[in-house]
């Protein structure tokens, strides 16, 4: 009895540390899933998504196509605006509200877009 219990705890042991190893691998390795960024662009597509829209406010932009784009350069355009890198005040507020998955997310959607 006494030995069971010994190899029961070790066994809960090691599978506790296997799962935690699984965990860190998941919050490094960020992977874009384009078919969850479906809700997450909702909010995108009223200016990403008309060709040739100019957003007005504050001043006349021309607003970027993403459709086809790379999916590390969305990334890093969103973290710059995120940071402050990149200034501009609607797409500023916006990255900030993302997590690194959402961005990875929409990443995926819109590099495999045409
Ligand atoms: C109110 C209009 C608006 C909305 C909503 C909006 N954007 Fe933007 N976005 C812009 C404009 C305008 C720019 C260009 C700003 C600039 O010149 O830096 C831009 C730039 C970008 C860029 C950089 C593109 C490049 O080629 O440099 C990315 C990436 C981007 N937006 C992603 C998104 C994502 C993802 C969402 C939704 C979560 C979103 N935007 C929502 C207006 C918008």
């Amino acid at each position: 009895m006494k030995k069971y219990a010994i190899s029961l705890g070790l066994a809960l042991a090691l599978s506790a540390g296997a799962s935690t190893q699984a965990n860190a691998q998941a919050a490094t390795a960020v992977v874009g899933d384009a078919k969850a960024a479906h809700d997450k662009i909702a909010m995108c597509v009223g200016c990403h998504g008309i060709a040739d829209y100019k957003a007005s406010f504050p001043m006349v932009y021309r607003v970027p196509k993403l459709g086809g784009q790379n999916a590390q350069y969305i990334i890093t355009a969103l973290q710059e605006y995120q940071k402050g890198e990149r200034r501009h005040p609607t797409m500023g507020g916006i990255a900030t509200s993302l997590s690194p998955q959402d961005m990875a997310d929409i990443a995926a959607y819109y590099s495999n877009q045409k």
